[in-house]
């Protein structure tokens, strides 16, 4: 393009826009889509156990019938089946709603974003782990305001480095994954889950409670969810990414009524409602018992997966290296000792045919350095074996 033209472009551009940057993983991605490449670094489902033929049923016995209402606008709040269908799930995980209290959005990626657009003034405090979803990150970054952290260990946040960000000053919100962390791969014990509550009601704030994963557990027992504890200061989010499909963008967020008022607002500007024509679809496969049956399916497929990884990471990696032990989800989280660059790593990778996503991308401080991310559900256990090899010798050569 002339010059000319590129600067009215650039010059037109809000504040707001000159923080945004494109996503690292996505960037990621498109190298590691050739199929000589064992990628871990996606967080992708399994595609080859898409409900294909599933779907393809419910699209011909639903459209004759409802075809009128399913191509038409819907309510912003969504289809009013669906919203009946998701208060009953969560009152069955103990999480007190009524089809008031939920809202679907266009995956939970939306609802981050609506989020931040209700809530986030410029340099507001928002607390988040170290390390924390790059997605919400991204989001946030754009309303401008400052991350303040926490560590976290094997049980989840340290309760203690949260009570120290509480003290030194007000924050509008905490952001936790209680199940299963992208990246970290750990899960909140119910100690600390109502640690967080008590200090929210101290400090007089709220929690946004993240939970895409919690669905997809291999070992040991539901952890009761942090809105059980206090539903008046838990916003609590999940979605049909990982236990259906990502390609349908379908999440919900349950919420006090009159928070929700002000999300909805909010929604209305940005898209209207989400596709009624998906929210249809994913109502016909939960009320006939399709969506269940698929997770206990993936729940098998993806724990072998796990498995694999994890035997193969004792087999191939260095002994200085360290990985977390998840009972769910779709990550583990590796660290290497200090010093270690998995940025240089990741580019001696894409040679070797293998790819991870560098640990510094989670982390909204630059730290991280010697840390990456790797991803199990979406690699067949042969190709697991291979990935972490390729890996692990590389590693010992670096190391
Ligand atoms: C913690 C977390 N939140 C939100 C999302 C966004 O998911 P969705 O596909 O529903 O937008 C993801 C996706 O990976 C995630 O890991």
């Amino acid at each position: 393009m002339e010059k000319k033209y590129e600067d009215m472009w650039l010059s037109s551009l809000s504040k707001r826009s000159k923080r945004l940057q494109s996503s690292v993983i996505r960037e990621l991605l498109k190298v590691t889509q050739y199929p000589e490449v064992v990628s871990f670094a996606g967080g992708l489902p399994a595609p080859e156990f898409f409900p294909k033929r599933e779907i393809e049923e419910a699209c011909r016995h639903l459209i004759p019938r409802n075809g009128e209402k399913m191509l038409q606008y819907g309510a912003t709040e969504g289809v009013p089946e669906l919203k009946e269908f998701l208060s009953e799930k969560m009152r069955k995980y103990g999480v007190p709603s009524e089809p008031e209290n939920i809202l679907l959005t266009s995956g939970s990626q939306q609802a981050l974003d609506l989020i931040g657009k209700v809530f986030i003034n410029e340099g507001d405090r928002v607390l988040v782990s170290e390390p924390t979803y790059l997605g919400a990150l991204q989001a946030w970054w754009l309303y401008g305001p400052e991350f303040v952290t926490c560590g976290m260990d094997e049980d989840g946040v340290i309760i203690s480095e949260v009570e120290d960000v509480l003290k030194e000053g007000p924050i509008k919100f905490m952001y936790m994954l209680p199940n299963f962390h992208n990246p970290a791969g750990v899960t909140i014990s119910l100690e600390r889950r109502k640690r967080l509550v008590q200090l929210a009601e101290k400090y007089n704030t709220f929690i946004v409670e993240d939970d895409p994963y919690g669905e997809l557990r291999y070992e040991g027992e539901d952890i009761t969810p942090i809105i059980v504890l206090k539903k008046e200061r838990v916003i609590y989010l999940s979605t049909f990414s990982k236990t259906l499909c990502p390609g349908f963008r379908l999440g919900w967020i349950v919420a006090p009524k009159l928070t929700l008022k002000k999300i909805i607002q909010a929604k209305q500007g940005a898209d209207l409602h989400t596709g009624t024509f998906v929210q249809y679809i994913v109502n016909d496969l939960c009320q006939r018992g399709i969506l269940k049956a698929h997770v206990a399916k993936l729940k098998k497929v993806y724990k072998e997966r796990r498995n694999v990884m994890l035997e193969s990471l004792e087999k191939y990696f260095p002994k200085e290296a360290r990985w977390t032990y998840p009972k769910g989800g779709l990550f583990l989280w590796v660290t290497l000792p200090e010093g270690t660059d998995t940025e240089v790593l990741f580019e001696k990778g894409k040679k070797n045919n293998v790819a991870f996503v560098p640990g510094l991308a989670f982390y909204p401080n630059e730290k991280g350095r010697n840390t990456m991310r790797l991803n199990f559900s979406n690699t067949p256990p042969d190709r697991i074996r291979e990935g972490i090899k390729r890996l692990g010798e590389m590693l010992k050569e670096e190391l």
